[in-house]
């Protein structure tokens, strides 16, 4: 409820607000209006009361004294109004008229062109619009009283049909024309929203153009910069490590020339495995930087297909393990992702499933913005302290220190590097049952 009244976009709240004045804008001007008519008309009405009742008054005054029951008469009949000879002014229960109508009774009786002898001598007012009818006695110079009744049809407060619609008209194109100015001028704000997001999955995404008004330029070229300097830094660091990686190669292998030539053969054997350790490991630390420097483009990929594909290529590289190999999700996945990095990174995860849990079981689902693949096995399971240590550099398990299962302990640290970089993550955890789940996460 709360949500539809304040709505939560930026664009909502502005065009709420906007709609919300300019609606209690409107009702004031229309307020406004009416009320100026109906004192408009008001005016008119007694302008013509006062000018009927000073005729009036003049056709009996100028009477003969004795015919003047007949002119009353025919008066009477003609004006539809009720017009009475009496001694004594009127008297009424109905309330004297409010001094603003007399005052304008007042002064429109004096236009009427009249001898100031011929003048009434007094005037009494009862009724306003209140009433219904207005009655002005005017005193005749010889002390008759002419008393004169005349209705006071009411002034409608309805407002006439030409201005309602041009009204509507009015209010329709402002409402229209302010939801039109919010959109465009919110625009910009979900487009930065849009950039930040996009940002996080590729960071090689093109730059926001810089226009529109001061201050979203302004904060589109800050965004700008902060990408440039992020981009700046990541293939700095990458470019260190490559660096290193590469003058390290050529003292290994001196050293390897050199370790032929110890005479001890157990000690030839150990240097020598030590530095095809060392050379395996800078190969990686190579590999890393080279995997990390994405600046792959991004593709829509069928998930579900590369799934299929991984295990098809597990099942040759390891024959054994061919019978542990299962695929289970929908068909086909469409992912926005660097095809060739999230291979690796996901090919790293089906690696270790094989190497230390004997096979692998592929289980892809379909989120609402994210695609989950759990990669699980049957082996010996990670203890929770060594969850995340895992994804750290060059860490592998006591369990794993056996060379012979393969890498040098960076799979993991390159496989969470390019999920994350794709605005995903990786996490590996025991199962509760035994063995290994690794989950993978990655936006669609
Ligand atoms: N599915 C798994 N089951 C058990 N241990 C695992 C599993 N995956 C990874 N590990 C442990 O995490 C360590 C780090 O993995 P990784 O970064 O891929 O390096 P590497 O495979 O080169 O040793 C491995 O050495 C292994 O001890
Ligand atoms: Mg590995």
């Amino acid at each position: 409820m709360t949500r539809f009244l304040w709505p939560r976009s930026l664009g909502g709240r502005t065009a709420l607000v906007l709609l919300v004045s300019l609606t209690l804008v409107q009702v004031a001007g229309l307020a406004i209006h009416a009320f100026d008519r109906t004192d408009a008309l008001r005016f008119a009405q007694l302008r013509n009361i006062a000018v009927r009742a000073i005729s009036i008054y003049r056709t009996v005054a100028l009477a003969d004294p004795d015919s003047r029951d007949e002119v009353v008469q025919a008066i009477d009949a003609r004006e539809g109004a009720v017009v009475r000879l009496s001694d004594a002014p009127p008297v009424s229960t109905i309330p004297p008229a409010y001094p603003e109508l007399q005052r304008i009774l007042r002064v429109n009786m004096q236009l009427v062109p009249m001898r100031p002898a011929d003048r009434p001598r007094d005037y009494v007012w009862l009724g306003g619009a209140a009433a219904g009818r207005l009655m002005i006695g005017m005193r005749l110079p010889d002390g008759t009283w002419v008393n004169v009744t005349v209705p006071m049809p009411r002034v409608r407060w309805l407002l006439s049909g030409t201005f309602l619609v041009a009204f509507l008209v009015m209010t329709v194109a402002a409402a229209g024309l302010t939801l039109w100015a919010v959109r465009r001028l919110t625009a910009p704000v979900a487009t930065l929203a849009a950039a930040a997001e996009r940002l996080g999955r590729d960071l090689n995404a093109p730059p926001l153009p810089e226009d529109g008004p001061a201050e979203l330029a302004t904060a589109a070229a800050a965004f700008n910069i902060m990408a440039a300097r992020m981009r700046r830094l990541l293939a700095d660091r990458n470019f260190m490590l490559a660096a290193i990686g590469h003058d390290l190669r050529t003292p290994i292998t001196r050293l390897k020339l050199r370790a032929e030539f110890i005479e001890d053969e157990e000690l030839r054997r150990k240097s020598l495995a030590d530095l095809d350790e060392l050379e395996a490991m800078v190969s990686a630390t190579l590999a890393f930087g080279r995997d990390t420097l994405s600046d792959e483009a991004l593709a829509s990929i069928d998930l579900a297909e590369l799934l299929r594909t991984l295990l098809d290529e597990a099942a040759d590289a390891w024959p054994d393990a061919a019978e542990r190999l299962a695929y289970a999700g929908p068909d086909h996945l469409t992912v926005g992702a660097r095809p060739i990095a999230l291979k690796r990174a996901l090919t790293n995860l089906v690696g270790n499933a094989v190497k230390y849990g004997g096979g692998a079981r592929l289980t892809l689902a379909a989120h609402d913005r994210m695609a989950t693949v759990l990669v699980d096995d049957d082996g010996p399971g990670i203890p929770p302290e060594e969850a995340e240590r895992v994804f750290q550099p060059f860490v592998r398990l006591e369990a794993s220190r056996n060379r012979e299962t393969g890498g040098v302990g960076l799979g993991l640290t390159i496989a969470r590097n390019i999920l994350r970089a794709h605005g995903g993550d990786v996490a590996i955890a025991a199962r509760p049952g035994g063995g290994t789940r690794a989950t993978a996460t990655l936006p669609r």
